[in-house]
């Protein structure tokens, strides 16, 4: 069974993009794992990072995004049905087992989930926050249980904050990995991230275990860089930490203007090194989290 594993952080710009297209190559390439990558981004970073702008405009016009499944499932959609075997776009960057469901710049209409769910309210006669969390609860686990086998990782990357397509990834993944970086305001985004996953597993939503937190973007060690590592140790424990850390690498941004991950575009870049490093230490804390040992 293919394990979900979300890459989250409530903030902005600490990697989360990166480090999801680049461990998803690298066990596709390097370890012929099945790979599916989920962009849950109205910013479609991930998407972008794997194909060109034209090829996302293709899928796009084959309603082959996200947003079609998002749409059918709560029952919104006007179109002709697509499974989501017909979505997913195969072998991405020619790496076989290497797929991706493209994000869509629309994800969904706000205003019209609202409205949907108190039709649905009314019509169950229940109240709206109940049909709200099952709408939470089944929304992304609908659409991933018919390719879920196919898999053995399924990577979500997420966009920064919090919304009901976030929750509902979180409640369909089996393990969450945070990176970050060593700054003060990362921390207040991870702060707010387990805060809400708490709240989830105390109401019994959700069994997610976290693999561990790993550090994006170092720079030159600093103090200030020290005292931000210190405080998530003491926090999650050494075990949570992921020991490999990427470098700051110019390298890893620009492979995003040929729309491939650094692993692919420039593999003997230090960043590139490190995702590889990175990847091998990502299946030794998965295999010991999911086996319940730290
Ligand atoms: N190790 C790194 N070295 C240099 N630039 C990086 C590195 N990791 C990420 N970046 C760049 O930093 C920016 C933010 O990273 P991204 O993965 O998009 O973050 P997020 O998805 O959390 O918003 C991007 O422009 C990305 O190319
Ligand atoms: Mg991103």
């Amino acid at each position: 069974m293919g394990y979900v594993v979300s890459i989250v952080n409530m903030k902005g710009g600490v990697g989360k993009t990166t480090v999801t297209v680049n461990i998803a190559t690298c066990l596709a390439r390097d370890y012929q794992k099945r790979v599916l990558i989920v962009d849950l981004d109205t910013q479609v970073n991930a998407t972008l990072s794997v194909m060109s702008p034209l090829d996302f405009a293709k899928l796009k016009k084959e309603r082959r995004t996200l947003k079609t499944l998002v749409n059918q499932t709560i029952q919104a959609d006007i179109g002709q049905p697509l499974r989501i075997q017909e979505v997913i776009y195969r072998d991405v960057c020619g790496v076989p087992g290497l797929d991706i469901l493209a994000g869509d710049v629309e994800l969904f209409d706000d205003y019209l989930l609202s409205a949907l769910i108190n039709t649905k309210a009314i019509a169950n006669q229940q109240n709206y926050e109940k049909t709200w969390n099952r709408v939470e609860n089944y929304l992304m686990r609908m659409i991933l249980k018919p390719v879920i086998r196919n898999y053995d990782v399924i990577l979500i990357d997420f966009p920064p904050g919090d919304n009901l397509i976030t929750r509902s990834a979180v409640l369909a993944s089996h393990l969450y990995l945070i990176p970050a970086r060593a700054e003060p305001l990362s921390v207040v985004g991870i702060g707010l991230l387990e805060s809400r996953i708490k709240q989830l597993r105390e109401c019994d939503r959700t069994k997610i275990k976290m693999i561990g937190l790993a550090y994006t973007a170092r720079g030159q060690a600093s103090n200030m860089e020290l005292k931000v590592k210190h405080r998530l140790e003491a926090e999650f424990g050494p075990a949570n930490i992921f020991a490999t850390e990427i470098p700051q690498n110019v390298d890893v941004a620009k492979a995003v203007e040929d729309y491939q991950p650094v692993v692919i575009n420039n593999p003997k870049a230090p960043g590139a090194r490190a995702f590889r490093k990175l990847t091998a230490e990502f299946l030794q804390k998965l295999a010991k989290t999911v086996r319940g040992k730290k």
